[in-house]
């Protein structure tokens, strides 16, 4: 790993990780801001997306093509499917997929289209890494499938969809598309959340209410793997 890139999707994502750093340079380019930082030797770019696939699509691309990132982890919350995660808790993903990309009219499966796949994988090593440092810091982490669409989910009818269609454990609105972006560019990437709220009735009043804190919860995995990663 040469130089390191770190995502979020909002400003309270990336907040605590920025907090973290010193000597932050930014850049803007193409209405986003870039901060560069060297932490302990190695190179690290950081960059909130703003919210949706798009965005993240357009960010994840830029740290990668523009900035010469090869390894991207992202960091944020997430809304709980499986009954296990409760607000606070940390979940990375082994594989995620789109629950809104519907050709099914095609016959085809949700979250497919041509040339594509339902689910795509993250890189094993670095969920390896993660589930070390989880355990020398005896944290509760759950691995599991991540789905990505371009909706805040707040009701008990989408859940159960997104539940019963892809067997998520959680739902947020970037992480597939960054993983189509770095599957595609052949960059090694994780997907790492904290959970914000149950993604049913009353999701937006417990998301307002633990954006931050569950935000800070996944940056502070988040900076103890990058430590192990820079060893
Ligand atoms: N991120 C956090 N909570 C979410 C929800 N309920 N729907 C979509 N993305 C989320």
């Amino acid at each position: 790993m040469k130089k390191l890139a770190i995502m979020g999707a909002m400003e309270e994502e990336i907040e605590p990780l920025l907090a973290h750093f010193d000597n932050v340079k930014v850049t803007d380019f193409a209405k986003n801001k870039y901060y560069e930082v060297t932490y302990n030797g190695l190179e690290i770019v950081i960059a909130y997306s703003k919210i949706g696939k798009v965005f993240a699509s357009l960010t994840a691309s830029t740290l990668i093509e523009k900035f010469g990132c090869d390894t991207l982890l992202f960091s944020g919350v997430a809304g709980a499917i499986n009954p296990k995660l409760k607000i606070g808790d940390l979940i990375i993903a082994d594989k995620l997929c789109q629950h809104d990309l519907d050709i099914t009219a095609f016959g085809h499966p949700h979250g497919f289209v041509p040339g594509g796949d339902v689910f795509i994988e993250t890189t094993e090593k670095l969920r390896d890494i993660a589930k070390e440092v989880a355990v020398e810091n005896s944290l509760s982490v759950l691995e599991g499938t991540i789905a990505t669409g371009d909706q805040f989910v707040h009701s008990v009818e989408r859940k159960e969809f997104i539940e019963s269609t892809f067997k998520a454990d959680a739902l947020e609105m970037e992480g597939a598309s960054v993983a189509v972006i770095c599957d595609s560019l052949s960059v090694p990437f994780f997907i790492l959340r904290a959970i914000s709220d149950t993604a049913d009735g009353g999701a937006d009043i417990d998301f307002d209410e633990f954006l931050k804190s569950s935000a800070k919860e996944s940056a502070d995995y988040l900076i103890k793997i990058v430590d192990k990663l820079n060893k």
